[in-house]
């Protein structure tokens, strides 16, 4: 059977950098108290109007099509991972397609959030071994800054998260030995409102809009958001950090443990560890209890806060850059977050 391998890797951050202390102006926060908690110290925020996050991810995408030596044309699949879409339909793996000129393929969009790059990953791992497509380019990109409830109400949410974009193209190989090793997927739905954007959405009743807003009379029954939702921020994303913390602390681990038994290897076998950029606390204390060396993990949540869906193409794409990945390393990725989902993969590459 093939493998299949990353080919090519690139990603986009917008220029506009926000820094703790700009926060901090219209907040109650501090860069004290963000750095001490996250590791946080900037990130950074796409223009409105200007950029989206399909555009975000073009940009992505094009260096790491260039960099797999193909062109648009040759790409024949493409997965995009976000939980922050142009449109609410239908998803930003069309507008893909269509800004990069690669209309007539199949566009698939996943809504995985932190782990949706690791799903993406294995969804495209799949095609490629099968031997259905031979170019499977994979998004995640994330336009949250759009989203987030900055009065300080929403402070513990909107101090984490940052905009960006990273893509990789997934070729075949017939090296043995080589390219995705093994994929591996996980979910409890049981806490699905721990970390969640509700609204708009079913569950009410009607997906959007106010009777304020022009929605008409209601006719088929549901409810409808008041005022009083409006006033609570109920429109806002929402989460229980210390829920979230407390579990990904247990289940990073864990998933990367499975990846390295499935393939017969050890923490110390690793070259490279790039976890998802949820928090620089996490991602320390998951080093520990690997037993990894500082220069075997890579993060740079310090400069971006937390890209969801992009954080980790961001991350491996910059030690890919840095020469921190190199031909013949083993690398292992991993994710945790909103679902809950989370998901490992390990790589020859
Ligand atoms: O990709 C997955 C995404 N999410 C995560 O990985 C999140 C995981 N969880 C976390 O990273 C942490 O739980 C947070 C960084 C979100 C919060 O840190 P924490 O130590 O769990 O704080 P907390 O929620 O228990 O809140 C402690 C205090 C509260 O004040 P009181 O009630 O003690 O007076 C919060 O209101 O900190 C307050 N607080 C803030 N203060 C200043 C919450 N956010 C902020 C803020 N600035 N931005």
């Amino acid at each position: 059977m093939l493998q299949s391998k990353i080919a090519g890797i690139g990603f986009y951050v917008p220029e506009k950098v926000v820094t703790n202390h700009d926060l901090a102006k219209i907040m109650d926060t501090s860069d004290e108290w963000i750095q001490e908690r996250t590791g946080i110290v900037e990130r950074r925020y796409a223009e409105k109007h200007k950029e989206t996050t399909s555009t975000m991810g073009a940009k992505a995408a094009e260096i790491a099509i260039e960099r797999a030596g193909i062109t648009p044309k040759e790409v024949d699949f493409i997965i995009f991972a976000t939980l922050s879409p142009d449109y609410y339909f239908p998803g930003s793996g069309v507008l893909l397609q269509r800004a990069l000129g690669m209309n007539g393929i199949g566009a698939l969009d996943i809504r995985n959030q932190c782990s949706g790059f690791i799903y993406g990953l294995s969804i495209a791992d799949q095609f490629v071994k099968t031997g259905m497509y031979k170019n499977v380019l994979l998004v995640g990109a994330e336009f949250h800054s759009c989203g987030l409830d900055f009065t300080t109400r929403g402070r513990n949410v909107s101090v984490i998260f940052g905009d960006g974009a990273g893509a990789v193209v997934i070729q075949p190989t017939a090296e043995k030995n080589k390219g995705i090793l093994s994929t591996h997927l996980h979910a409890d739905g049981e806490y699905a409102e721990k970390l969640a954007y509700i609204n708009p959405g079913s569950h009410g009743g009607v997906h959007l809009g106010t009777e304020k807003y022009g929605y008409p009379e209601q006719e088929f029954g549901g409810i409808f958001f008041t005022d009083k939702m409006y006033e609570d921020g109920d429109y806002y994303p929402n989460m229980e950090g210390q829920a979230v913390f407390k579990l990904a602390v247990t289940k990073f681990p864990e998933v990367i443990n499975e990846a390295l038994a499935q393939n017969g290897y050890k923490a110390s076998d690793l070259d490279m560890f790039v976890p998802h950029q949820a928090n620089l606390r996490i991602s320390q204390l998951v080093q520990r209890q690997l037993g990894l060396p500082d220069e075997k993990v890579w993060n740079n949540i310090q400069k971006y806060g937390n890209t969801t869906a992009a954080s980790i193409p961001i991350a491996l794409c910059e030690a890919w850059e840095a020469g921190k990945v190199k031909e013949g390393d083993l690398v292992c990725l991993a994710a945790f977050g909103s679902g809950f989902t989370w998901a490992s993969s390990l790589i020859r590459w």
